[in-house]
């Protein structure tokens, strides 16, 4: 069953965050990653947390340039994760910036871009629904014309049946928070073909997961 991302210290003495969740979702997410980028992306995480899935993407896709960011109070445990195990085993040619500070909210914090992808998990739920338009705003403004943005996480709706377990993790994280929840897919896709983003997939991802992928209109192919 699907719960919180749960963060615990990797290693007792270091405060690197560490997530459960990220270990296990990190494989199922690089085959469909490997599907989708193309050669030698420039890719903008956003809300990657621990680091886990940059460190492990970037280990297993070669040429690949990935961006981590977060929001402040993420950025130490992020980057000391990326400077303890993102500098060694890379893919061959991948890079691993330095995290940034991004909060979706702050029009100033975006990079300039273009990226060739977008990529974010297990964010639109946590983020207030208010700011999940400002992402997908955002990603549109950074990605190159036929750029992907990728969502990862739980949803709603779309569709697709909802899973009891989601409609329990959304009830948690409202009683939590009210503008926390669960996405609707529909919604969010609405709200990204506004933003000139075309809903290209809803793949089916473990344990009622899902990734919807998006692109940019405005590619020549
Ligand atoms: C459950 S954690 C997921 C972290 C990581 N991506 C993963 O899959 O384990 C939620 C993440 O969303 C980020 N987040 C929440 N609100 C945000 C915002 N307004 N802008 C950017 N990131 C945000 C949090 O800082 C946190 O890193």
């Amino acid at each position: 069953m699907l719960g919180p991302t749960r963060m615990v210290p990797a290693v007792p003495s270091l405060p690197v965050r560490f997530s459960e969740a990220c270990e296990r979702n990190k494989e199922p997410i690089l085959l469909v990653l490997r599907d989708w980028l193309p050669p030698r992306a420039r890719v903008l995480e956003v809300g990657s947390g621990s680091g886990q899935h940059a460190v492990h993407f970037a280990r297993h896709l070669a040429g690949l340039r990935w961006q981590p960011s977060d929001r402040a109070e993420y950025l130490g445990d992020l980057r000391e994760r990326i400077s303890l195990e993102g500098r060694r085993d890379l893919a061959p040619g991948a890079r691993l910036a330095d995290p940034i500070e991004l909060d979706v909210d702050r029009t100033d914090q975006w990079p300039q871009g273009p990226y060739e992808a977008v990529f974010s998990a297990n964010t639109t739920h946590i983020m207030a629904a208010a700011s999940v338009p400002r992402l997908l705003a955002g990603a549109a403004q950074v990605l190159g014309p036929g750029g992907l943005l990728l969502l990862y996480g739980p949803f709603l709706g779309g569709g697709v049946p909802t899973a009891a377990s989601n409609a329990a993790f959304d009830a948690h994280l409202r009683s939590l928070d009210p503008s926390m929840g669960v996405r609707d897919a529909g919604v969010v896709t609405e709200q990204a073909l506004s933003f000139g983003l075309e809903a290209l997939a809803d793949g089916e991802m473990p344990a009622n997961n899902r990734i919807l992928v998006f692109r940019k209109r405005g590619a020549t192919s």
